[in-house]
């Protein structure tokens, strides 16, 4: 069975609230259940970095989400469930990936752009407070999708940008360094329609920035008092209330079944007091919640048994994230000397008269050409050129091979000429007879290679 590779982080910097379990936290992990679902989760606690400078509330908040996704019934036996900060690799890969990204894209980024107009705004220099985290932000989260090749990123609406920009950077990097291979699978954003993106208490997105947030596992007292706040209209018990423009009835959409629904919307239409109406909501909460709530209280209390639950995560995702990246960093060009070495013997044996040209140009710009011998001895270097073409047209012309005009000197050194012209030059020999054997084995490299 083909399996589809579901993956997702949660910043830590806040507390849980409703929003996120019902945007987020929910249908990843009813996605997990899926016998098809390989799930990677993970605690995005390098990205909290960006947005926060407490310590002790990013160690908190690592605490309560790791908490949260356990007790919402995450199962780490089924999924691969970790802190970002646990993977080395993923700031490795962050770095290879930084080097492929254009500026261009990430200059287009919501949130970085969002705080540039505020910025533009208020008269202040538009780079006023903007670090490079945030304006790298979706290269970190790239990194977070690529590194395990997710096929699903579950995220809410605003994050749909960054997996889109994940694509285009793993894209990139796919055609500079796959040779032909794709390294990296594009990543789709996965949005569950109906429940995206929770309404707040004040109405807006609920968020913590807007402080209009239900808490999601504090104390039923809390909870009652937070849904006491929902802002409603001003219409009282026994008026017909519009469902449809009522975001406590969104809230509570969310959360009940179909039928349950139904029911609510028919009810505020006959004229359902908002009181009553928010003590509908709460009830339905709590029932949902509480075997959760518990669950959270005990969990949070032991944090060691967290630590070692994250620990085995790490492991886990670390089996596939360190030999993806050795083939990655190997794909770019950091590799063992030790392994270059072994090529080139065992290159050596296959062609041993394999000599190759390498072009390269003077401070004073002219161009010029080496030949190199399969050992990397240089046998010629030829004239300066005004300009590439005419360089390249010679080196060309050498590697056709036909009769070599060479041209030895007392001076135990040897000059090669075309057409009328010296255009390469052999280095200084101690004496005649290493000046030939140098002539030789530039005729053998130069010779038209017969398998
Ligand atoms: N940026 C995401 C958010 O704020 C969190 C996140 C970080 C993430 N890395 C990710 C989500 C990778 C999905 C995949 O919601």
């Amino acid at each position: 069975m083909t399996t589809t590779r579901i993956l997702t982080g949660i910043t830590t910097t806040g507390t849980p609230h409703l929003g996120n379990y019902a945007g987020a936290i929910r249908p990843a992990i009813v996605a997990s259940r899926q016998s098809d679902a390989d799930s990677f989760y993970f605690l995005a606690d390098y990205h909290a970095l960006i947005k926060c400078d407490e310590p002790l509330r990013i160690q908190r908040s690592r605490l309560e989400i790791a908490a949260t996704w356990l007790a919402a019934g995450l199962d780490v036996d089924r999924v691969t469930f970790y802190r970002q900060s646990d993977i080395p690799e993923i700031p490795e890969l962050t770095w290879l990936l930084t080097c492929v990204a254009a500026k261009g894209l990430l200059n287009r980024a919501h949130a970085y752009k969002a705080s540039v107009d505020k910025n533009v705004e208020t008269g202040e220099d538009p780079d006023a407070g903007i670090t490079m985290g945030l304006y790298s932000y979706p290269i970190l989260m790239a990194a977070d999708i690529l590194m395990f090749n997710a096929h699903k990123v579950p995220v809410g609406r605003d994050q749909i940008q960054h997996v889109e920009m994940a694509r285009d950077i793993g894209q990139r990097f796919n055609h500079l360094f796959g040779q032909g291979k794709e390294f990296f699978v594009m990543p789709e954003a996965l949005i569950e329609e109906s429940v995206a993106t929770l309404p707040g208490l004040d109405g807006r997105k609920m968020s913590k920035s807007y402080d209009n947030t239900i808490p999601l596992f504090s104390s039923p007292k809390d909870m009652k008092e937070a849904i006491s706040r929902i802002v409603t209209d001003s219409r009282l018990p026994g008026e017909a209330k519009d469902p449809d423009n009522s975001h406590l009835f969104t809230l509570f959409e969310a959360f009940a079944k179909p039928e349950q629904a139904a029911q609510f919307r028919a009810d505020l239409l006959q004229g359902l007091g908002w009181g009553e109406a928010k003590s509908r909501l709460f009830t339905l909460l709590d029932a949902d919640l509480s075997e959760a709530r518990d669950k959270y209280a005990t969990l949070i209390e032991r944090p060691a048994d967290l630590e070692d639950i994250l620990q085995d995560g790490a492991a886990k995702a670390r089996k596939v994230a360190t030999p993806f990246l050795g083939q990655l960093r190997e794909a770019v060009g950091l590799r063992s000397f030790r392994e270059q070495v072994q090529v080139t013997t065992a290159g050596k044996k296959k062609a041993s008269k394999a000599a190759r040209f390498v072009s390269f140009r003077e401070d004073d710009g002219s161009f010029r050409f080496r030949l190199l011998a399969a050992d990397g001895e240089q046998l010629l270097l030829s004239r300066t050129f005004a300009d590439g073409k005419a360089a390249g047209a010679v080196s060309k012309q050498l590697q056709q091979g036909g009769e070599l005009d060479i041209r030895v000197d007392a001076d135990n050194v040897f000059s090669l000429w075309l057409d009328g012209a010296c255009v390469a030059d052999g280095p200084q020999f101690a004496d005649s007879a290493a000046r030939d054997q140098a002539v030789e084995a530039l005729r053998q490299a130069l010779q038209p290679q017969t398998e």
